[in-house]
C-alpha cells in the first residue's frame, strides 16, 4: 500500500546507521487502535485509531483541545489515567508498556513545549535522550555526531545552556534528545510552536531527510497547511475520537477547515 522510500539505500542518518539495532529492510509499522486516554476520571481519547509506516509521515490535525497531546502521550506510555485500545509496533505488543518499553522497542516522543532542561547544557540534555542505553559509549557517541551533522548549531552551541537559545533551536534539541532513543518512530507534537519560520522550514528539511532513512512520523501540527504539505496522509481528531482521514492533498484542507475551525472557520456554517 504505502511505498517506503530509502528502504533499499538508507541514508546516513539515525533511522538507518550502523549498528542499528533493526535492520533496515525489516520494514514495519506503529499500529494505534481504539485508544483512549485521559486525567484522572476525566477521559479525554475516547477512540484514536492510526498507523504509519517507516519512511511515512503522517499528519494529525483537531482543534485546541481535542486531545491531540493526550493521544500521543499515551501512545509514548505516559497515562495519567488507565488508557485502553492496543499499540502494535511490528507484530510486538505495547499496549500499556511503559515509556522506558516504549523508547527501547523503537518509539520516541518529541512533547509540546519541548520538555527539556532549560539550565542544563545542549550536550548534557542529547546524552538525557540516550537514557535507555547509556553504558554504550560508542553507540552515543555515534549517535551524537549524527545529531551533530543533522543540526550543526547543536555541537557548536555543545556547551551552552539550553534557556538561552532560540524557540527553534530549543525545538532542534528536543528532536535530537528523543533521536538519541533510537527511534524507528517519531511522535511529534507541535514541533514549529514558537519556532521563527525560517528555522520551521529547517526544522521540516531536517526530519524529512530522516524520514528518508526510514524514520516513521506521526505529526501534529497547528498549520493544517503545513501539516498537509508535510505528511502523505492525515488524520483528524475531534472531542477524542477520529473524524476523518485521507491523502494529504492540498484539497483536502476544503474538509478539514470546517471541522477544525469549526463556526469561527472561514465559510463555516
Ligand atoms: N493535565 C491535564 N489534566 C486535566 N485535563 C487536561 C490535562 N491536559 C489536558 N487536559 C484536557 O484534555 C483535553 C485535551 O487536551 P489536549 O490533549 O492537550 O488537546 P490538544 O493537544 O488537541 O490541544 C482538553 O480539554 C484539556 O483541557
Ligand atoms: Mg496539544
Amino acid at each position: 500500500m504505502t511505498t517506503v522510500p530509502g528502504q533499499s539505500t538508507p541514508q546516513p542518518s539515525l533511522a538507518g546507521g550502523p549498528g542499528q539495532r533493526v535492520p533496515q529492510n525489516d520494514a514495519t509499522n506503529l499500529r494505534i487502535d481504539h485508544l483512549t486516554a485521559g486525567y484522572g476520571r476525566v477521559q479525554v481519547v475516547s477512540d484514536f485509531t492510526a498507523r504509519v509506516e517507516q519512511g511515512e509521515v503522517v499528519s494529525l490535525v483537531g482543534r485546541n483541545g481535542a486531545g491531540k497531546t493526550t493521544a500521543l502521550a499515551a501512545v509514548a506510555g505516559l497515562r495519567y489515567a488507565p488508557a485502553g485500545g492496543t499499540v502494535y509496533i511490528g507484530d510486538k505488543n505495547l499496549s500499556g508498556a511503559s515509556p522506558n518499553t516504549m523508547v527501547t522497542s523503537g518509539l520516541g516522543l518529541v512533547p509540546e513545549g519541548r520538555r527539556i532542561f532549560k539550565e542544563m547544557t545542549v550536550l548534557e540534555n542529547l546524552r538525557l535522550g540516550a537514557y535507555t542505553h547509556r553504558r554504550q559509549r560508542k553507540l552515543i557517541e555515534d549517535d551524537l555526531d549524527r545529531v551533530h551533522e543533522l543540526f550543526p548549531i547543536l555541537a557548536e552551541f555543545s556547551k551552552r545552556e539550553v534557556g538561552g537559545l532560540s524557540g527553534g533551536q530549543q525545538q532542534m534539541i528536543a528532536i535530537g534528545q528523543a533521536l538519541m532513543g533510537r527511534p524507528q518512530f517519531l511522535l511529534l507534537d507541535e514541533p514549529a510552536s514558537g519556532v521563527a519560520p525560517v528555522l520551521v522550514d529547517e526544522i521540516y528539511d531536517r526530519l524529512h531527510q530522516l524520514v528518508e532513512g526510514g524514520l516513521g512520523l506521526i505529526l501534529v501540527d497547528q498549520s493544517i497547511e503545513r501539516a498537509l504539505e508535510h505528511s502523505s496522509r492525515f488524520y483528524v481528531m475531534d472531542s477524542g475520537t477520529n473524524v476523518l482521514f485521507g491523502d494529504s492533498s492540498p484539497a483536502a484542507i476544503e474538509d478539514i477547515n470546517p471541522i477544525v475551525l469549526g463556526s469561527e472557520g472561514v465559510g463555516a456554517a
